[in-house]
């Protein structure tokens, strides 16, 4: 089935646009190849980062004294459902190394008990403030440890909302790669301070669910991506999560260039671990994993949760496969070094070799009792949930968060805020709770009453749930509320009386489908669920004054309502979390002044998008999906092609209004080089002696008590396999495929790459004051412009920082430092693969404003400072 609005004639003119790509694209110096991911061997090993040393060192010394099985057993998980988590790895119980616990998700802890379900990435996008995205993190980490996870499954950075339909674009922070980047930054830098290990993902180009995964029937889409618009949008972030140090990384589902991400040499070893320096471990997204010489060869370092091409059945790409391919002398014992050294040395930086707790949940069981083993044939029964207590003051986070992300699109005659004595009538399941009970439906794969979060593994359940319908009762006991979603025929309005509307606009992961939509928002397309649009419709006849608060996972098109004379107050909640109620009225009674700001653009129509970032589907053979848009997504898109869209990106008003005033701008360390100084030279990494390790190292222990199904790093009979490696059965290595270390890249030097990227170039600094009559909290954001001498088109306004005042009392003011860096202002340069940028900033323009074409002040570089 074809989703609504997109055609078998469209998906043809895509295809027929990508066969031009690569020739006819934004950058004439681009190759003109069919897609093709070049090779890039070997895997450059981690450890060379002052950083990490003291994790280095203490990995290396565990790892010197490995066995082979138990080398292998630290990189394969143990099989689906052979543990309380998502996945874990095997153990080394020798020294005490046990299980490392993978679990889900960017929003709490999943599939348990007395968690927080905090805001979803979206709305802390919304929030434009880089503390709260902090404290998340730590919220975050501070319960992932508190259950004993070691490696939380999140940020999520990919998808970009490349597509707007796309059905986990909610999980990230924004439509566009600085909000992202810092956002993950943030959440990292958080999660990681509590000895949690963060996991940035998915690398890269996931940016549609339907047709995401390769397994033995079907060949996942490939993403077509040219290397300026990677560098330029869909790397950045995680250029920024790799220098916050993040622990691990993990590759999509997807093909890049026909090559899928999990035995992708370029994408891996050359662009992450090379040039972004990457000292974590790289893991597969679940069930990713399709060969297992290749992928190691590629560079991945972990496989989840370790199961082979049908799961459940305890086969393997690595555990025992891996053993031999070592054995055999397929895969290098340096790769395994580095694969085990890379998880050590996260697990040391983190500190999690001291007291770091065992998990004490079981994401299979609400019960005390369970299967230890649930997906073995005979499992053993032991206690597998404590209900540890782990959500402390985690609420106080998640409220200000939703509170803070509120952002108010329209406020016709300051309708808003209401006062206590309105007379209120509310409309819409969206307000009220879900009928059928809390977490009644596995992953929040239903859209039931207020809609809190997406659905899919990127969820958690809801400890409790105050809903709209509870907090505005709690302040107003008169107000009556109709949880439907026709409106009620007998409504009687008078002009005191303000309507309310709910509604909303899910979304999610792409095992589950919901009221058609198989995770991608196929049958809903960018429209409200449930009759969402004529709720309003039908409000707007009757009431002369409506509020509507929306919830949702990304765009929603408004344009059936939103210019309708009572329409006054139009308002997105994003997906607020558990505390969706309380954290509305805090805004919608005026004891805070909203302050969100759209982490993308509201379209008045979907045409309105390149027809590029359609949904793709067919029918026989792999999709090819051509970034023929390049770097031109959301705004940058409507900018090129001068659309007014209904509300711009960035977009978000007060009860207050600002004025910006006295900006400066200075320079702070002159760009007086195109491309950025010399990177240094790397520092060493461990080495290993590199002789094959005796056959006996992967045999099965003596009378060992095996769970059948569950993978294991032995062989039957190891004597026979090493044999091979003096057989002529030689193996087929990728083409490319060398031992010999390459060049290390000019772009890089360390975590993130090129230090001297990050150096400030400029300093913007300007004072916000609250002219307005309330208090509330400014944002600013800085866009930068950059020169046509820069000899790349470029978009005329990108997103390069943000700052967001404290609470401003009226008349108050704050001043805010907004630094741009020498990256800041660089365009990705192909043929040097480098970054360049144009000599003293000359010509480079930099704007602040309260949204994408809302500029407040205009600065030439290395010049002066205007009022607009
Ligand atoms: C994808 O293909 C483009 C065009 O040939 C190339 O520039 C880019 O480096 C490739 N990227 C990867 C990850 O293979
Ligand atoms: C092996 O472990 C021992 C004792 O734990 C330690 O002293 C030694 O340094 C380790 N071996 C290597 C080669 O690091
Ligand atoms: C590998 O991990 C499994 C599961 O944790 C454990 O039972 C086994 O003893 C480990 N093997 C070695 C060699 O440490
Ligand atoms: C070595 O073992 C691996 C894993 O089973 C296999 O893929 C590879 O083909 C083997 N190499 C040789 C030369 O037999
Ligand atoms: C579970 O976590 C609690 C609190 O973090 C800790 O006291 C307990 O030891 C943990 N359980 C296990 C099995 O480690
Ligand atoms: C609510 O109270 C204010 C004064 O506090 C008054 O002006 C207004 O008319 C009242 N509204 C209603 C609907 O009673
Ligand atoms: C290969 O053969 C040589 C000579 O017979 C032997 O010494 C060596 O151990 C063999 N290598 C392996 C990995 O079996």
């Amino acid at each position: 089935m074809l989703p609504r609005g997109l055609t078998a004639a469209l998906i043809a003119a895509a295809a027929q646009r990508g066969l031009a790509y690569f020739g006819a694209s934004l950058d004439a110096r681009q190759s003109s190849e069919e897609p093709f991911s070049p090779p890039y061997y070997p895997a450059p090993n981690g450890g060379w980062v002052s950083t990490w040393a003291e994790a280095y060192e203490k990995a290396h010394s565990v790892v010197s004294n490995l066995t082979l099985a138990e080398k292998v057993n630290l990189t394969t998980g143990t099989g689906i459902f052979m543990g309380p988590c998502a996945g874990q790895t095997g153990s080394v119980p020798r020294l005490g190394i046990p299980s490392l616990c993978l679990h889900d998700s960017p929003l709490g802890v999943r599939n348990t008990d007395h968690n927080t379900a905090f805001p979803a990435g979206i709305t802390v996008g919304a929030t434009f403030d880089k503390s709260l995205m902090y404290e998340r993190g730590v919220g975050l980490g501070e319960e992932a440890r508190g259950k004993g996870v070691n490696v939380l499954l999140g940020p999520s950075v990919g998808p970009m909302g490349r597509k707007p339909r796309g059905g986990r674009n909610w999980e990230g922070f924004g439509f566009d790669p600085v909000l992202q980047g810092v956002g993950a930054a943030q959440t990292i830098k958080g999660m990681q301070s509590t000895g949690a290990i963060a996991c940035i993902k998915h690398l890269i180009g996931n940016e549609q669910e339907m047709h995401r995964m390769s397994s033995v029937v079907t060949q996942g889409y490939s993403s077509n991506i040219d290397d300026r618009t990677l560098h330029e949008f869909y790397l950045w972030p995680f250029a920024e999560g790799v220098r916050a140090e993040v622990g691990s990384v993990m590759i999509a589902y997807n093909d890049v260039n026909k090559s899928a991400c999990s035995q992708n040499s370029k994408l891996i070893n050359g662009i992450l671990k090379d040039e972004l320096g990457f000292q974590g471990f790289v893991v597969t997204d679940w069930l990713a994993h399709l060969g297992g010489v290749s992928s190691a060869l590629a560079g991945l370092d972990m496989d989840m949760p370790g199961d082979g091409p049908i799961p459940l059945l305890g086969n393997s790409y690595w555990g025992y496969e891996l053993s031999r391919s070592i054995l055999n002398g397929t895969v290098p014992v340096d790769r395994l070094n580095d694969m085990v050294t890379r998880i050590l040395a996260a697990w040391f930086k983190m500190g999690q070799d001291q007291d770091y707790p065992l998990p004490n949940f079981s994401s299979n069981t609400e019960d005390e009792r369970g299967l230890l083993y649930p997906g073995a044939l005979f499992s053993p029964v032991g206690i597998v949930n404590q209900y540890v207590d782990v959500q402390a003051d985690h609420d106080i986070t998640a409220r200000v968060i939703a509170r803070d992300a509120i952002t108010l699109l329209k406020n016709e005659g300051d309708l808003l805020p209401l006062r206590v004595n309105d007379s209120l009538k509310v409309f819409g399941t969206d307000a009220g709770p879900d009928p059928q009970g809390l977490n009644s439906c596995t992953d929040k794969g239903c859209n039931r009453g207020v809609l809190t979060m997406g659905w899919g593994s990127g969820t958690s359940k809801l400890p409790y749930l105050i809903t709209p319908q509870e907090a505005i009762a709690n302040i107003t006991p008169t107000a009556e509320f109709y949880i439907t979603d026709s409106f009620p025929s007998s409504i009687e309005a008078n002009d005191e009386d303000i309507a309310i509307v709910f509604i909303n606009s899910d979304s999610g992961e792409n095992y589950i489908t919901v009221d058609g939509n198989p995770g991608d928002r196929t049958a809903s397309g960018l429209h409200a669920w449930h009759n969402g649009d004529g709720l309003v419709k039908a409000a707007a006849e009757r009431f002369s004054q409506v509020v509507v608060v929306i919830h949702t996972v990304g765009p929603i098109i408004l344009e059936e309502w939103v210019d309708l004379d009572p329409v006054k107050a139009v308002l997105v909640a994003h997906l607020p979390g558990q505390e969706a109620g309380y954290s509305l009225t805090d805004v919608l009674f005026g004891d805070y002044s909203p302050s969100g700001h759209l982490p993308y653009t509201i379209p008045r129509e979907e045409a309105n998008y390149p027809s590029s970032v359609g949904l793709l589907q067919q029918p026989f053979g792999q999709i090819q999906d051509y970034y023929t848009e390049g770097i031109y997504i959301d705004y940058r898109h409507f900018l090129k092609e001068n659309i007014t869209p209904r509300y711009p990106f960035g977009h978000g008003l007060s009860y207050t209004t600002f004025e910006f005033s006295e900006p400066t701008v200075s320079v702070v360390t002159p760009l007086d080089s195109a491309y950025p100084p010399s990177r240094s030279a790397k520092g060493s990494a461990p080495t290993y002696p590199t002789t094959i390790p005796p056959a006996s190292e992967a045999a099965w222990p003596a009378s060992f008590d095996r769970i059948w199904r569950y993978i294991y790093p032995y062989l039957d009979n190891p004597q026979a396999d090493a044999a091979v490696a003096n057989s002529t059965n030689k193996y087929a290595y990728p083409d490319g495929y060398t031992t010999e270390p390459k060049p290390p890249p000019r772009a890089g030097g360390a975590e993130g790459g090129n230090p001297a990227l990050w150096d400030v170039a400029f300093s913007i600094q300007v004072t916000v004051t609250n002219t307005g009559k309330r208090p509330g909290r400014a944002v600013a954001q800085l866009y930068v412009e950059l020169p046509e001498s820069i000899g790349l088109d470029t978009p005329s306004r990108q997103l390069r920082q943000f700052e967001k005042t404290g609470i401003l009392e009226a008349g108050a003011s704050e001043t805010l430092m907004l630094g741009i860096t020498r990256k800041d202002v660089s365009v990705w340069d192909v043929m040097v693969q480098d970054w360049k940028t144009v000599v003293g900033g000359e010509g480079v323009k930099v704007y602040i404003g309260e949204s994408v074409v809302d500029l407040k002040v205009e600065c030439e570089v290395g010049g002066r400072c205007s009022i607009l």
